[in-house]
């Protein structure tokens, strides 16, 4: 089954709770989030990775320490020794989402910010190019994020990263082969987000908040 977690950081983590969820993440992660320059980098970093545990402990009836992550030769990370079970993060702005399912899948959400919609023709095809511009003028923004996204997603579903270029492949012509189905994340005003699935099984989706999480995953993680 499809799921699609939203969690929408409406507030910044309090300093105990920030280093208190850090002790329950992998010494890899960690050491990638002390990386980061800006806070909220690593905030949305960190929140991804209690995300996916606390879905995954919910999913396979495990407790946090029995979870152990692998990674592709491209990065994407997976749960070791569990192959019935494919899982994807994005994080941008105050959103980090997760979808899991039992198939491979990929995710992407970003925010919308204006840009030049030239940039399309570097990376999209000629579909997806037509999509764009026939739309109405004031959407033009938003069908460019939509694309965007869906590109992303399906780049994030087979897991080799930006070695595949974003001009190599039409996800309009993609959609709908049974093998490659797009559905939305949501689309607001100030966000896009796309999930790539490999069935078609329109996705569960869950919003949490900071508070939801926190309490969820420290009932669900330590029983
Ligand atoms: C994966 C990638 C598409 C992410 O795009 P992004 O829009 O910057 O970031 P998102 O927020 O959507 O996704 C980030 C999450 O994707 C996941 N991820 C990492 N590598 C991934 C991959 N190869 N495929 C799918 N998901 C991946 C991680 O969970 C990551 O979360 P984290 O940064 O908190 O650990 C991009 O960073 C990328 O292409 N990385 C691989 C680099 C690479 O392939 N180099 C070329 C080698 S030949």
């Amino acid at each position: 089954m499809l799921e699609t977690f939203i969690l929408m950081i409406d507030r910044d983590l309090y300093k105990d709770e920030f280093y208190d969820l850090q002790k329950s993440i992998s010494t890899k992660t960690l050491d990638r989030i002390k990386k980061f320059h800006f806070r909220a980098d690593a905030q949305r970093t960190l929140l991804g990775d209690i995300l996916i545990r606390y879905i995954l402990c919910k999913r396979k009836c495990k407790n946090n320490e029995e979870l152990i992550f692998s990674y592709n030769p491209y990065g994407k990370p997976q749960l070791a020794n569990s192959p019935d079970i494919h899982f994807n993060i994005s994080h941008s702005g105050k959103y980090v989402v997760a979808s899991v399912d039992t198939m491979p899948v990929g995710v992407d959400v970003e925010i919308i910010k204006p840009i030049d919609l030239k940039v399309a023709d570097s990376f999209f095809s000629k579909l997806e190019k037509e999509y764009i511009l026939n739309s109405e003028y004031g959407e033009r923004l938003s069908k460019f994020y939509r694309i965007w996204t869906m590109k992303e997603s399906y780049i994030k579903r087979e897991g080799k990263g930006l070695s595949i270029p974003l001009d190599s492949f039409c996800v309009i012509s993609l959609e709908g082969d049974n093998e490659t189905v797009f559905y939305e994340g949501f689309q607001n005003e100030e966000a896009v987000c796309t999930i790539c699935s490999s069935q078609n099984s329109e996705p569960k989706k869950i919003v949490l908040n900071l508070d939801s999480l926190i309490n969820n995953f420290e009932k669900t993680v330590y029983f």
